[in-house]
């Protein structure tokens, strides 16, 4: 019987591709800035190796390859006309610190997987097809999120160059330092009139497909998304000289901050909030802290919602800090608004989906944060979730099966058939 998808294709084309798919996670996750764990954070030597076995990759699929002002890794297979806009495939390959091996990865190498297989098909698209390799999708080492994606979108900000790592160095510095010019950030962007859409696929990253026993969902839109940087400032003293009513303890009006954060958040209707990092100021073990800094990731369905948290948090801050003789301060780092996913790329990904034999494929919201949240702002955007046991991500179990990378595959593959035979 010949292929649904692709008639040409040998039989067992898709699973060897989604193999291939699998086996190049593993050799991706290889490449890391520690031995006991996966990290690969923007601007690091692990990103320029990746960057280069990728590039090899794509070269290897056909496509032209160059990596863009910001970092990005491309590769391009023209249409029927050269100059006609790119339909955008991929994902991510930054990574969180000790991550699992496909969150972001798995969807840039199915993108390759889906070009490769549709080969010279493409050719008699109206539209060129793009593979999109973004960093930095996590915003691990600058607190700022989606960099890349954001100066594709011609959303660089000029006020992330003195966003600083936890080493001290400035993304400005990082970036020469990378062998990117600051000055050519702009560069990157890609004018509305040169997309026509962009797909990506993701393991979900929570456990709504694989509680329904379904391999493929189609998100219809993902979170509002903020990152705040927060400081309480007391007196650091002696631990055992100073009486109660005499101290300023820092962390204990961080620590009711933070249960604060839990009881506003489950109080809202689709809102989180994580505080994923908390130090305290000197950090002694006999001195009472001085100072406490946290991080603050809030995100929420609707903003509305998201920000109703934040102004009710902030004013039980200025309680806190009131009762305890303490001040604080916030710096936000990061917003992303949401994003509605495109209702025809959604059309399509389900129908894609449903051809692969799958009966209820599930629409699905995304509290977690994708490129598409940047991208969103200059084309349509589409996404497809891959089953995730137990939705387990941000973490070294993160998984996902051969067979729904292969159903992920031939979803893909007939979605952008679809959208080249409208
Ligand atoms: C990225 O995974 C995010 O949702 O923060
Ligand atoms: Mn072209
Ligand atoms: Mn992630
Ligand atoms: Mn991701």
């Amino acid at each position: 019987p010949t292929d649904p998808v692709l008639p040409d294709l040998p039989p067992g084309a898709w699973r060897d591709a989604a193999a291939r798919v699998m086996a190049r996670c593993d050799r991706l996750a290889a490449v890391s800035s520690r031995t006991d764990g996966i990290e690969r954070v923007y601007l690091s030597p692990e990103h320029a190796r990746v960057n280069g076995v990728v590039a090899r990759w794509m070269q290897d699929a056909g496509l032209r390859t160059w990596q863009d002002a910001a970092g990005n890794r491309w590769g391009h297979r023209d249409g029927r006309d050269p100059d006609a806009p790119s339909l955008v495939l991929g994902s991510h390959l930054d990574t969180v610190r000790d991550a699992g091996r496909y969150d972001g990865i798995v969807g840039v190498l199915a993108a390759l997987e889906v070009v490769r297989l549709l080969g010279r098909v493409v050719g008699g698209f109206p539209f060129g097809v793009d593979v999109v390799a973004f960093w930095d999708e996590e915003g691990a080492r600058f607190g700022k999120a989606l960099l890349g994606s954001s100066a594709v979108a011609g959303a660089w900000d000029p006020t992330w160059w003195d966003l600083r790592d936890e080493d001290g160095t400035s993304l400005r510095d990082a970036f020469t330092t990378f062998g990117l010019d600051p000055a050519r950030v702009a560069e990157a962007a890609r004018p509305r009139a040169s997309l026509a859409g962009y797909l990506e696929a993701h393991i979900e990253q929570g456990p709504q497909l694989d509680r329904a026993g379904a391999p493929l969902g189609v998100v219809t839109s993902i979170a509002a998304a903020r990152r705040y940087r927060l400081t309480v400032v007391g007196e650091a003293r002696h631990a055992g000289g100073t009486p109660y009513d005499a101290r300023h303890d820092a962390l204990l009006g961080a620590s009711e901050a933070v249960l604060a954060v839990e009881r506003l958040c489950r109080a809202e209707h689709h809102v989180v909030g994580t505080v994923g990092r908390l130090e305290t100021f000197p950090g002694a073990v006999n001195v009472v802290p001085g100072e406490a800094r946290l991080t603050l990731d809030l995100r929420g369905e609707l903003a509305e919602s998201r920000d109703r948290v934040w102004g009710l948090l902030a004013g039980e801050l200025d309680q806190i800090t009131g009762r305890r003789g303490l001040t604080w301060s916030a710096e936000q780092v990061h917003d992303a608004p949401a994003v509605v996913c495109d209702p025809l790329l959604r059309d399509v990904l389900r129908a894609g989906a449903e051809g692969t034999g799958q009966r209820d494929v599930l629409d699905l919201f995304s509290p977690a944060g994708h490129d598409g949240m940047a991208l969103g702002a200059v084309t349509d955007v589409g996404m497809l979730f891959l089953r995730n046991a137990d939705g387990i991500s941000h973490h070294p179990d993160e998984s996902v099966t051969v067979a729904d990378v292969e159903a992920g595959l031939r979803a893909l593959a007939a979605a952008v058939l679809h959208l080249a035979h409208e």
